[in-house]
């Protein structure tokens, strides 16, 4: 029986992005306050996959995942500048993506790794999974709008029946949380799978400008003949932004909508579903994005 586990930990460091060939002033252009020397708390999720021993345990939290975390990731670089702590980030920036990579090769001889989830701040997050160059970044950020659910060839019974008070005409709003996960190489010498700058940007400006304090039925002319549930906003998210994604360098892997605490959707990018056979094996995906307990993908629901 072959299960995971992950184990959560963080240290405390300072770290900067400055490329040799450019001058401060260049390196703060690109980078922003990051050229500087900020701190951080790096956040962990570290998984490790295996057989369930004779003590029902795929590793030994306590004595093996512990004290390997502390002796090989934790100690040497808690309250250290990171470009100077290790050589992967002497040559390499350590944006939340090397540094997952670099974390999971320091651990893989000590630890049956799957994957390392790296967090320096609520915003953003980097997933390695142990496949050459390849890593996964998620951006995190919110918008809020106002939407009505029904559909026009119905009488307001019948969407009332189907939508509950989400059908009700002048419409509800809500908070939406939303996180973007793009996929590709990490560079050798930035350490970014994709631009970090131009890829905020293009969430900012390519979707949520566009959707941000809108009554989306009337106001975003996809809605019109499109019920705006999560579902369809996520994919509506996910269309607008697969090509710019993919001019960036990257992959578009995945549209995470929080439409309130209890209810969330996922989609995936076109180029993932096509890797794999279909849906049916996004049960797999989740697992293995499994950076945070997987949000179950729903319909509206009448109670909102
Ligand atoms: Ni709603």
């Amino acid at each position: 029986m072959v299960c995971s586990i992950t184990r959560r930990a963080s240290f405390s460091a300072s770290y900067y992005y400055r490329l040799p060939e450019l001058s401060q002033e260049e390196n703060e252009a690109r980078f922003g306050i990051q050229a500087r020397s900020p701190g951080a708390t790096f956040w962990l999720w570290v998984k490790i996959i295996g057989p369930v021993d004779e003590y029902g345990m795929v590793a030994n939290l306590s004595t093996q995942v512990k004290r390997s975390l502390r002796r090989y990731i934790l100690k040497p670089l808690d309250g250290r500048n990171l470009n100077e702590a290790w050589v992967e980030f002497a040559e390499t920036l350590p944006t939340p993506e090397w540094i997952s990579h670099t974390l999971w090769h320091r651990l893989k001889p000590h630890l049956n790794v799957a994957s390392i989830v790296v967090s320096p701040h609520e915003e953003v997050r980097a997933e390695y999974l142990g496949n050459g160059m390849e890593a996964r970044l998620t951006i995190r950020t919110h918008f809020s709008a106002a939407h009505r659910l029904s559909l026009p060839q119905l009488t307001l019974t019948q969407n009332s029946e189907i939508y509950g008070k989400c059908s009700r005409p002048s419409g509800h709003g809500h908070n939406y949380n939303l996180a973007i996960t793009v996929q590709g190489e990490i560079d050798p010498k930035s350490g970014m799978v994709v631009d970090f700058k131009a890829l905020s940007d293009l969430i900012e400006n390519g979707i949520i400008e566009e959707l941000d304090h809108r009554f989306l039925n009337t106001d975003i002319p996809y809605f019109d003949k499109v019920v705006p549930t999560a579902e369809n906003i996520a994919i509506y998210i996910r269309d607008s932004l697969e090509i710019p994604i993919k001019k960036l360098g990257a992959s578009l892997y995945k549209v995470e909508l929080h439409e309130t605490d209890n209810n969330s959707c996922e989609v995936y990018g076109n180029s993932v579903i096509d890797s794999q056979t279909g849906l049916q094996n996004l049960g797999q995906l989740t697992q293995g994005s499994m950076s945070t307990p997987a949000p179950v993908s729903n319909s509206h629901p009448a109670s909102v």
